[in-house]
């Protein structure tokens, strides 16, 4: 596959952005970012972005409030096309990204979820997972489907869940994880050693 051309979609903090920009710098993954977007105007992701002279905007997504469609949709996959990305990143966005998306950027779409899905889907899985009584919890990596939190998984880590945990205690450590996971999953697409079959990702299992 070689050099991936990426474009990050984000919410808040862009640590998972970060952690590909650092991968990227010390050598560790063929990437470039072509572009950042946020839906939150004054998002750290966008300034994290301008710290590193990477071309960002802020995406209005107005009238809808948890998915990305409509006209916001599709400015969202011309400026991509237009900055050449061939690999989304969904680093923290907190939209639902839907088919039309998906389908012009098909098996290119990723997203990292804090819980070792299919367990916890959906918002503040290291909470729902502390409140379960987890020993373990972790990260997933895995292409986006028009479900939520359901694609194929490519890099699953986990951490465990220590007795005198809180939601940010555990969140931290999910997160220490997520930052390698993300350039782990970003490696094992631009090598182009993987086969999707079915739910499952094989890893060099290209013939
Ligand atoms: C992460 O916990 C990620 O797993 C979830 O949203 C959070 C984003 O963090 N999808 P950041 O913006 O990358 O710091």
């Amino acid at each position: 596959m070689g050099k991936l051309k990426i474009g990050v979609l984000g919410s808040g903090a862009g640590s998972n952005m970060q952690s590909i920009v650092d991968a990227i710098d010390r050598g560790e993954l063929d990437a470039e970012i072509k572009l950042v977007l946020a839906d939150v105007p004054g998002a750290k992701i966008l300034e994290r972005a301008r710290n590193h002279a990477l071309p960002h905007a802020y995406l209005d997504c107005a009238p809808y409030r948890t998915k990305l469609e409509g006209p916001a949709e599709d400015r969202c996959i011309e400026m991509l096309k237009a900055a050449g990305v061939d690999t989304v990143v969904l680093a923290g966005f907190m939209r639902i990204v839907k088919p039309k998306l998906l389908a012009a950027f098909p098996d290119r779409v990723l997203n990292i979820h804090p819980a070792l899905l299919p367990a916890f889907p959906g918002v503040h899985s290291w909470t729902q997972a502390l409140d379960y009584g987890c020993k373990v919890a972790g990260v997933t990596v895995h292409f986006v489907d028009a479900g939520t939190d359901s694609g194929p998984i490519i890099v699953q880590k986990c951490v465990p869940v220590l007795e005198d945990d809180t939601p940010e205690t555990l969140h931290a450590r999910i997160q220490v994880e997520e930052h390698k996971a993300f350039p782990e999953a970003l490696r094992i697409l631009s090598s182009g050693n993987y086969r999707i079959e079915g739910r499952r990702v094989r890893i060099g299992q290209v013939s």
